[in-house]
């Protein structure tokens, strides 16, 4: 792998960064943008200062908007890549803020999503497109450089990447749970430097112990991420999601709120669609299905080809790692190098490997089932996607990988208790048949779904 192709200055996928920036944001915006940044610090439901913001009260955001100058021929000169990922999350932040103030107001009332605004006024839109250019990204809130990865403040500059050192740059609804969710995706990051590290190292092995030591980094990366992804049940509390839920709304899938898509004032008479953030735009997952061969069991159908379509809304430099490792990673060679060196030891840490990979998305699948499905009806998540199809797509894809892995180690390993794995593995496929027979029924109720994981004793909370 080539790391020089995997850097645009801000982000530098290594093993000494991993996913995160490669050192902290600028928290606010230079002195010459001051009308900017006002905005951003007034427009949170609830300002810093515990006051209620612009997006407090119907119809301020709007008028706030219309009195912003355009700040275009300013953004134009500006070539720090630090003060242009800052300047992209400011106009994204208020792009939604504008574009889905009706659609949050509509939802206060009839607890239904209202029309969204669907043109974009030429004083947002023209600096947007012009900084989004520069940045080679779409104009529209993304996880990398707006809301997740690039939004973190540290609050003690000692202390380390957990959500509670975590303030936002920018925010919608200014509330700790607001913080507590997105912030938690950072604090995952942190692990990751160990993740792209291990990867590296395999790469660069030259015999099975090499593979072995950096499969077992790989594991201790991915036993990590999950400890941290499983404090999200406290981080922020999933019946307040909707407080800050409709901001990240993409356009493209969400015809409901947004019809045939928005115009972009001064840019293009013709509306666009953009997909909205999400997790889904996040790297850990995607990296780990490449690297141990995954991707390899991902069915045919729309899902997968929707993961695909949000590779592209992920930096240049990130979208080269992970084609460059789908490469380098060709053929399963994971799994074959493996078997071919008959690596009992290697077999028995990469099906620990994908166990995690398993509990992360059916504990993913549960924040699904409560964070969304139980407050609300509309089963498109923020990118566009109907909501309830995700697990026989990606659960399933992970189970049989890990079926296939347990056959070729020896019944009586002395690397792991066999058939505990074999009764825990048929536990896992029993519970994802019983899901897809309550999701198949019509009176679907994610409650059924959070109870069976529960009886199964793998319920995430
Ligand atoms: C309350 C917390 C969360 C909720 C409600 C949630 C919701 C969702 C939804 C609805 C999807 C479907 C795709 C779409 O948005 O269109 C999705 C996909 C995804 N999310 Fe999350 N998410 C949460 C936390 C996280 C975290 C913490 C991460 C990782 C840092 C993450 C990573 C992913 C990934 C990788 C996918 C793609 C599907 C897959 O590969 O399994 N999510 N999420």
């Amino acid at each position: 792998m080539n790391l020089d192709r995997y850097s645009d200055n801000f982000f530098q996928v290594n093993h000494i960064n991993g996913f995160l920036p490669k050192k902290s944001p600028i928290a606010v915006l230079p002195k010459r943008y001051s009308d900017l940044q006002i905005l951003i610090d007034e427009m949170p439901i609830k300002k810093a200062n515990g006051e209620n913001g612009l997006l407090a009260e119907e119809g301020a955001i709007e008028d706030a908007v219309k009195n912003l100058k355009n700040y275009k021929e300013l953004v134009k000169d500006e070539d720090d890549v630090f003060i242009n990922q800052a300047l992209f999350r400011a106009y994204a932040f208020l792009t939604s803020a504008y574009l889905l103030a009706p659609s949050h107001f509509g939802f206060q009332k009839t607890k239904k999503y209202g029309k969204a605004h669907t043109i974009l006024p030429s004083q947002l839109a023209e600096p947007f497109v012009i900084v989004s250019k520069k940045l080679d990204v779409y104009p529209f809130l993304d996880y990398h450089y707006a809301y997740s990865l690039g939004n973190y403040v540290k609050i003690d500059n000692a202390k380390g990447y957990e959500w509670e050192n975590l303030a936002m740059a920018a925010k919608f609804s200014g509330m700790d749970d607001e913080r507590g969710f997105i912030m938690l995706h950072v604090d995952i990051n942190q692990y990751s430097p160990q993740l792209v590290g291990s990867i590296l190292e395999f790469l660069n092995s030259k015999n099975s112990n090499d593979i072995n030591r950096s499969l077992t980094n790989c594991l201790s990366a991915m036993k990590s991420i999950n400890e941290r992804r499983q404090i999200m049940w406290e981080a922020s509390r999933w019946k307040h999601y909707n407080d800050f839920r409709v901001f990240i709304m993409g356009i493209k899938g969400n015809n409901e709120i947004f019809g045939d898509g928005v115009v972009y004032e001064g840019i293009s008479d013709k509306p666009v669609q953009y997909r909205g953030q999400t997790g889904a735009q996040d790297n850990i997952i995607p990296t780990a299905d490449i690297f141990t061969g995954v991707i390899e069991y991902y069915p045919s159908n729309d899902l997968t080809k929707y993961l695909l379509d949000l590779r592209s809304y992920r930096p240049k430099c990130i979208q080269h790692f992970l084609s460059d490792l789908k490469d380098e990673m060709y053929g399963n060679r994971l799994f074959n190098k493996i078997k071919e060196d008959n690596n009992e030891e290697g077999l028995c840490i990469l099906i620990q490997i994908l166990d995690e990979i398993y509990y992360f998305r059916n504990g993913h699948w549960q924040f699904v089932q409560k964070y969304i499905m139980a407050n609300t009806k509309y089963a498109k998540a923020t990118g566009g996607t109907p909501i309830i199809s995700w697990i026989p797509n990606q659960i399933t894809a992970v189970l049989k990988y890990m079926s296939d892995v347990l056959e070729l180690i020896p019944n009586n390993s002395s690397f792991i208790d066999k058939t505990s794995f074999e009764e825990q593995l048929s536990k896992k496929v029993t519970l994802l048949d019983k899901q897809l027979q309550l999701l198949h029924g019509d009176n679907y109720n994610a409650e059924d779904v959070f109870a069976l994981n529960r009886k199964l004793k793998l319920n995430d909370d």
